[in-house]
C-alpha cells in the first residue's frame, strides 16, 4: 500500500509533536517523483524555477503561466508529498480579488494544495481573502527574491533588533490571517528560533538555522546541479552537474570513436520509449 499523502494540516501536527519538516523545490514530474519516493513531506514548486531552470538572472521574470506549467508537471509526478506553487511576482501584489484567481489557478488547473507568496503585512488582507475561499497559503519573510532589487541583493535580513521586532510581527499577521506555514529565508538563527517559538503555525528555514519547524532546499542547489553559484548555508549532498558532465563527455567520445551504438541485433530486452 502507497503511503498517504501529506495534507495542508499534518503539517501543523509535526510541528506539534515535534517532528522536523522536510521540504524541497521541485519543477518537473521526473524530479518530483524522485524527491517523492525519497520522502520528502513538501515539494515547492518555487519560482526559483526562473533561475535554477530558465537561466533568468533572478526570480523577477517568472510568470504566472510558467508557474502552471511547472506546477503541472509537479503535481504530476508527485503521489505522496504535499505540492506548494510559489505565486509569481505581481500575481498577487496588486490587489486581494487578483491574488485570489491567480492562486486559485495554481490549485485549480495546477494541481497544487497550497500556494506561497512573499511579504508580511502588506500582503495580508490578500492571504485573508485567499483562505476565506479555502485556498491554503505559506508565507515568505526575511529575504524576498522578488525584492532583489530594493533589498539590494541577496543579503542576510533582519540583523537589527528593529527589522527582528517587525519580522516577528509579520509572522503574527500572516499566522492570523490564516496561512497555515511561513518560510524565513536568510535570517539571524536567533531570530528564526524566536519567530519559531511565538507561532503556533510551523517555520520552514532555508539559511535561517536549525530551529525551524522544517527545512527547505533549492533542490538543484543540494544536489550539486546549479552550477553558477552555491549559497553559503547550502549543504550539497551530492554533485550532479560533475557526473551529468563525465557522463556527457564519455557519451560524446563513444560516439565519435564509434563505440557508440552497438549493432541492434547485439541488444536485447529493453523497452523502446
Ligand atoms: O522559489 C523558491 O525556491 C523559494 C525557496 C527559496 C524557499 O522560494
Amino acid at each position: 500500500m502507497s503511503p498517504s499523502r501529506i495534507r495542508v494540516p499534518d503539517l501543523r501536527e509535526k510541528k506539534s509533536r515535534g517532528e522536523k519538516i522536510a521540504m524541497l523545490t521541485a519543477y518537473d514530474a521526473t524530479m518530483a517523483r524522485l524527491l517523492d519516493q525519497a520522502g520528502v513531506d513538501a515539494l515547492l514548486v518555487g519560482d526559483s524555477v526562473g533561475m535554477v531552470v530558465l537561466g533568468y538572472e533572478n526570480t523577477l521574470a517568472v510568470t504566472l503561466d510558467d508557474m502552471l506549467h511547472h506546477t503541472r508537471a509537479v503535481a504530476r509526478g508527485a503521489s505522496r508529498a504535499l505540492v506548494v506553487a510559489d505565486m509569481p511576482f505581481l500575481s498577487y501584489q496588486v490587489s486581494a480579488e487578483e491574488a485570489v484567481r491567480n492562486a486559485g489557478r495554481l490549485l485549480q488547473e495546477g494541481g497544487a494544495s497550497a500556494v506561497k507568496l512573499e511579504g508580511g503585512r502588506p500582503v495580508v488582507e490578500a492571504v485573508r481573502r485567499m483562505v476565506d475561499v479555502g485556498i491554503p497559503v505559506m508565507g515568505h519573510l526575511g529575504l524576498r527574491p522578488q525584492s532583489v532589487h530594493q533589498l539590494g541583493g541577496y543579503i542576510k535580513q533582519a540583523t537589527r533588533p528593529g527589522d527582528a521586532d517587525a519580522l516577528l510581527a509579520d509572522a503574527i499577521a500572516l499566522q492570523e490571517a490564516g496561512a497555515f506555514g511561513v518560510v524565513l529565508e536568510s535570517i539571524p538563527e536567533d531570530v528564526a528560533k524566536t519567530v519559531t517559538s511565538a507561532l503556533e503555525i510551523p517555520t520552514i528555514g532555508i539559511g535561517a538555522g536549525p530551529h525551524c519547524d522544517g527545512q527547505v532546499l533549492v533542490s538543484h542547489d543540494m544536489l550539486g546541479l546549479f552550477d553558477r553559484f552555491v549559497p553559503s548555508f547550502v549543504k550539497q549532498y551530492a554533485k550532479l552537474s560533475e557526473t551529468i558532465q563525465s557522463a556527457t563527455r564519455a557519451y560524446v567520445d563513444d560516439v565519435r570513436e564509434g563505440r557508440y551504438p552497438e549493432s541492434l541485433s547485439k541488444i536485447s530486452g529493453v523497452p523502446n520509449r
